[in-house]
């Protein structure tokens, strides 16, 4: 099936989960304000890839936080959990861009730096993590696909 329903009911703010979709992980995270603000303040010029790459939206949008949220207050952040550069799994929680250090995502591959919305910053990835097809279809359950 290319479609899956992920519960989130059991997700707290500041953590993430991650599920197996088409054989690949999925992160699902719960951001904090902090997380959710260090993302909207970033200036765009300032990003690698100015695309948002999200599946949801049309292809040449903006890299803004909005655009790659999944919900309107962006507490919800969907994407896949595949390194741009080779491929690798990111880790979570890696900090660099939020002020409290939670949040954001590196890659131990090759030192691939990625900020609390997922997109590129440091290293050598070239795109942002992508944003698959994705909709709250109830309070708290995720249709991927
Ligand atoms: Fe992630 Fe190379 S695979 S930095």
């Amino acid at each position: 099936l290319s479609t899956i329903r992920v519960d989130v009911s059991g997700v707290d703010t500041g953590t993430q989960l991650t599920v197996k979709w088409l054989g690949k992980p999925v992160f699902i995270r719960r951001r904090t304000e902090a997380e959710i603000e260090a993302a909207r303040e970033v200036d765009l010029s300032e990003l690698v890839d100015p695309v948002a790459r999200n599946a949801n939206i049309a292809g040449a949008a903006d890299a803004t936080d909005q655009n790659r949220a999944l919900d309107d207050t962006g507490e919800w952040l969907v994407m896949m959990g595949v390194c741009t550069h080779l491929g690798c799994v990111p880790l979570g929680n890696a900090g660099e861009y939020t002020a409290g250090g939670v949040g954001g995502w590196f890659c131990p591959c090759h030192g691939s730096h990625y900020d609390t919305a997922g997109r590129i910053r440091k290293g050598p990835a070239p795109q942002n993590l992508p944003v698959p097809t994705a909709e709250f279809v109830e309070e708290t359950t995720i249709l991927l696909g």
